[in-house]
């Protein structure tokens, strides 16, 4: 009778190192820009960038890029209940806490009505605000910001 618990331990055994031997994957010798890995690795994650930490505004590249984010944002939440960016950034309170008034497109929908708040297309700030840190571009590119909106 004891020798049914061992068969089965033997059984589950062999089926385990089956599996595992399979799970070895090909990657085909694949490279993405951030360097080489295969596909049955988890590697471990990039650290963070260093934010910029309070800075004045940042000149845009081009006309009606979303400006980047000239200070640090970690911990500011925004969801249902609460809007962290807006406690300086609304135009209630933009004038005591000297932030750059969301602009008038921001109460826009996206049929062109004009609200009297912010449109739910604009209330995720950071779909579209990012913060800026010193990282060097990963793809070589030739793009030129333009010089009307400050940039040298
Ligand atoms: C405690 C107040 C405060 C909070 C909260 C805050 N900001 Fe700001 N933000 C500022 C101030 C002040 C400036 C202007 C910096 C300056 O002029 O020195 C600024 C600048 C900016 C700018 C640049 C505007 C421009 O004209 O270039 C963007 C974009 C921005 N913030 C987005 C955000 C987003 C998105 C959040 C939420 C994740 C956020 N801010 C939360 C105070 C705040
Ligand atoms: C769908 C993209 C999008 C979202 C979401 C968004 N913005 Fe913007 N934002 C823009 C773009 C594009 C501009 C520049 C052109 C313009 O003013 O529409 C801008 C401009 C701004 C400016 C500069 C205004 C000025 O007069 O120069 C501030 C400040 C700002 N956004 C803050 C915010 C905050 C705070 C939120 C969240 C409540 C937010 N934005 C959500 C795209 C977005």
């Amino acid at each position: 009778m004891k020798l049914l618990p061992l068969f089965f331990t033997v059984v589950t055994f062999v089926i385990t190192t089956h599996v595992i031997a399979q799970e070895k994957v090909n990657p085909g010798g694949l490279e993405t820009i951030r360097g080489a890995s295969t596909i049955d690795e988890t590697r471990p994650a990039e650290s963070l960038k260093r934010v910029i930490k309070d800075k004045n505004p940042i000149a845009r590249n081009y006309v009606h890029q979303p400006p980047v984010v000239p200070h640090q944002t970690r911990g500011y939440r925004v969801d249902t209940n609460s809007n962290k960016c807006l406690n300086c950034h609304s135009w209630k309170y933009a004038a005591e806490t000297g932030a750059t008034k969301i602009s008038l497109t921001h109460f826009e929908t996206r049929d062109g009505k004009t609200l009297s708040d912010v449109s739910p297309r604009r209330y995720f700030c950071s779909q579209c605000h990012v913060t800026q840190a010193d990282a060097a571009p990963l793809v070589e590119n030739t793009f030129k910001p333009v010089e009307s909106l400050g940039n040298e």
